[in-house]
């Protein structure tokens, strides 16, 4: 149970139902944000007070405040789906809140309690329950959520290198379409040869802005180079396949077997990653979790041993990958141009269980509304 006293100040201005049915009728994703969010405050004496819910809006910092100066920060990503039947569930938010906590020991913040994690997520949808979209009923490219970003920064003034005495945490929810515009389609990938995005030892597994600003640079030079994305290789060999900038990865072997790169503390463990461990499973797949070179991604996908690519991650859930390029050669591990019979399998057995179309066998679901 949580300790946490949250108050609730909700706004006299709400959005109007027509604007409300606009934003929601095409959400594009992290654009919109609902009408409230909810801040916590810790200081090493009162640890975590003052928790609120109050109007959505700009936040007034010194310019002194730690964070924009040392990125003290860490933050979480979740999504909140509606059923059929209006009831409103989050996904494994107890796995978010854990890792939050992982991440927070990382970057010298405090920990928040995981069931006041949960506990904060479930108020801010609680109040702006509004906002979460009712999924088209076929789902596929309809689908639709209420993204969640917990996140939490150094909000003390003060310009010396320590953990800051004053940390502020707060959850804002944005309705969520579809994160690639192009829909379910296979995504063009550039291995970034000169950048890594994370050493043994460093912030890899955890979840702060610093790992996705080091990512930036590489990753607009994948998209001025006409990519999707990038994917980043080992700090260390250069040829262990790690992960995209926001997703994990999973290679379908022509056995079956699906095969996706081990947790080394430098990558970061997604909750859709460990789900699909899991789902696979049940679906018939042998999963292994192993170093995976991309000399074995390259030679797997020419040799046909390679059948599927796919990415995973909260925001796409699962996204095929088609083209793998590098500075002399590219392979295309898309099936005609499209996703596998595998990544459409999964990724609908998935999306089955979190829109509540298939039995939670699991138990992931958590009921908010
Ligand atoms: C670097 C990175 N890897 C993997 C993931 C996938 O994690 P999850 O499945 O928990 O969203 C994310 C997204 O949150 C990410 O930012």
């Amino acid at each position: 149970m949580s300790k946490l006293d949250i108050s609730v100040a909700r706004r006299a201005d709400l959005t109007g139902d027509d604007r409300l049915a606009e934003i929601l009728g095409n959400p594009g994703f992290g654009v919109h944000f609902t009408d409230h969010m909810l801040t916590v405050e810790w200081t090493p004496e009162a640890g975590w007070h003052d928790a609120r819910i109050t109007a959505y809006g700009p936040i007034t910092l010194d310019p002194a405040t730690s964070v924009l100066h040392y990125a003290q920060e860490i933050f979480e990503g979740l999504k909140a789906y509606r059923h059929a039947d209006g009831s409103v569930w989050t996904f494994r938010p107890e796995v978010n809140g854990a890792r939050m906590a992982r991440s927070s020991r990382r970057l010298a913040l405090p920990e928040l309690p995981v069931e006041d994690f949960v506990a904060t997520v479930d108020e801010l949808v609680k109040v702006d329950e509004r906002w979460v979209p009712t999924a088209s009923p076929d789902g596929g490219e309809g689908e639709k959520s209420l993204y969640l970003r917990p996140f939490m920064f150094a909000s003390e003034a003060f310009l010396g290198v320590r953990p800051s005495k004053h940390v502020t945490y707060m959850v804002i929810a944005s309705p969520a379409g579809a994160y690639f515009a192009r829909g379910v389609k296979p995504v063009s990938i550039l291995v970034a040869e000169h950048h890594t995005r994370a050493a043994v030892g460093g912030m890899g597994a955890a979840k702060t802005g610093g790992n996705y600003a080091s990512s930036l640079a590489p990753q607009q030079e994948a998209i001025d180079r006409g990519f999707d994305q990038v994917v980043f290789l080992d700090a260390i060999e250069r040829r262990y396949v790690e992960e995209l900038g926001g997703m994990n990865l999973y290679f379908v072997h022509d056995d079956g077997t699906i095969v996706t790169p081990e947790l080394t503390g430098t990558i970061l463990e997604g909750v859709t990653r460990s789900s699909i461990i899991e789902l696979a499973g049940t679906l018939g797949h042998k999963v292994e979790e192993r170093r995976f070179t991309i000399d074995e991604w390259r030679d797997g996908v020419t040799s046909g041993r390679i059948t599927e690519v796919f990415a995973c991650g909260t925001a796409a859930v699962v996204t095929p990958i088609g083209q793998l390029a590098w500075s002399d050669g590219e392979v295309d591990s898309s099936v005609n141009g499209d996703a596998g019979p595998v990544t459409k399998k999964i990724r609908q057995a998935l999306v089955d269980i979190q829109y509540g179309r298939a039995e939670d066998t699991f138990g992931w679901l958590h009921r908010v509304v």
